[in-house]
């Protein structure tokens, strides 16, 4: 990707994904400069990082304080991960996701502007999508975003779009899936282990667990993330759009059943409380989510290395490892 003397700027890097695109960004050979308010993210997810010479950590709130600024001069590629990514309470605090995930993103377009950057990588969301028409959905496919998030997600989109078309940055927009493994703390296998740690005879599923959705690998992800940024670099386009997802799903209740078995609990009673009246988790829950990765995988002839399920029981084992629930 670009050449080895490049600097990388990752916000969001003591996050889940972020920090394991830190990882293998200096395993590339990359000088990485690493921002986070350490809101969610944690200094410990960084702790391979900072073994690294060619890496350097600041802690900076992107949307209230400018030493970021200083220290990320003379990046020319920037990937752009940090946000508020709690669906579910975007609908409770709209202002608070409008801010962390659309004017921080602002921030950030504005330092690309002002200091020659090359590429602009966004962390966008399935959930741009809303209830999809089409299942596998494609890039193509209308954006109807039914949470705030995903409305969020979308009009950050389009501004990185504009600055691609206005100021000439290259932007890569990226369409996660649920990425899934180790240091994730968000989501629903770490919202069962939890709630298995106070209970290990109850399990409370939001939904009626019928929710089917696809589940991506981190490793896979960031893999994706580096080469798709490549080939970002090396084209002459200037605006990218891919689905960075799984091939296959999984319902909520076979998740369920998943960590039950990993944790190697028995007999645990699930009860199910769904958020609407046609049972999603919560208001702005999109229940049937797959999106079509032929773009991706012909592109880089790219494949995911595990299924979904397999990457849900993978993520159970390590999650209830770095919560000493492994009974
Ligand atoms: N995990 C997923 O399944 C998924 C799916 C689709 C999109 N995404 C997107 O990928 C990105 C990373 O998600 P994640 O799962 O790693 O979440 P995360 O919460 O682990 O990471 C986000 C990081 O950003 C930091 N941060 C938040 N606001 C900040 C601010 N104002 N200034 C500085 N740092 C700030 C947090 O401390 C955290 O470390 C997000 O943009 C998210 O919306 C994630």
């Amino acid at each position: 990707m670009g050449s080895m003397s490049d600097k990388v700027l990752v916000t969001g890097a003591a996050g889940f994904i972020g920090s394991h695109l830190t990882d293998l960004l200096l395993k590339l050979g990359y000088e990485v400069v690493g921002v986070d308010n350490l809101s969610a993210g944690r200094l410990e997810n960084l702790d391979n990082a900072l073994k690294y010479k060619s890496f350097k950590f600041v802690r900076s709130d992107i949307l209230l304080n400018d030493n970021w600024i200083q220290e990320s001069k003379g990046s020319s590629l920037i990937f752009h991960f940090a946000a508020n990514p709690e669906v579910r309470h975007s609908v409770r605090e709209p202002m608070n996701h409008y801010e962390q995930n659309l004017t921080a993103t602002m921030r950030l377009l504005e330092f690309a502007r002002k200091n020659d950057v090359k590429l602009f990588v966004f962390a966008s969301s399935s959930t741009v999508y809303g209830d999809p028409e089409r299942i596998p959905t494609p890039e193509d496919h209308p954006l109807r975003p039914i949470s705030v998030y995903g409305a969020t997600k979308a009009s950050a989109e389009i501004m990185c779009q504009t600055y691609a078309r206005l100021y000439g940055i290259k932007c890569l927009i990226l369409r996660y899936a649920n990425i899934i493994g180790p240091r994730l703390r968000h989501g629903v296998i770490y919202d069962f282990l939890l709630k298995l740690r106070n209970n290990r005879e109850v399990l409370e599923i939001l939904g009626d667990g019928t929710q089917r959705k696809s589940y991506l690998w981190v490793g896979d992800a960031v893999d994706a993330t580096v080469r798709l940024a490549d080939y970002a670099l090396r084209d002459q386009g200037k605006i990218f759009v891919y689905n960075v997802g799984n091939d296959d799903w999984t319902s909520v209740i076979d998740i369920a059943k998943t960590v039950v078995e990993v944790l190697g609990l028995r007999s645990v009673k699930f009860i199910f409380r769904p958020g609407t009246p046609d049972g999603r988790g919560w208001l702005g829950d999109v229940k049937l989510m797959l999106l079509d990765i032929s773009k991706l995988k012909e592109d880089l002839r790219w494949k995911p290395s595990m299924s979904s399920l397999e990457a849900v029981k993978a993520t159970a084992r390590s999650l209830a490892e770095e919560l000493k629930m492994m009974y």
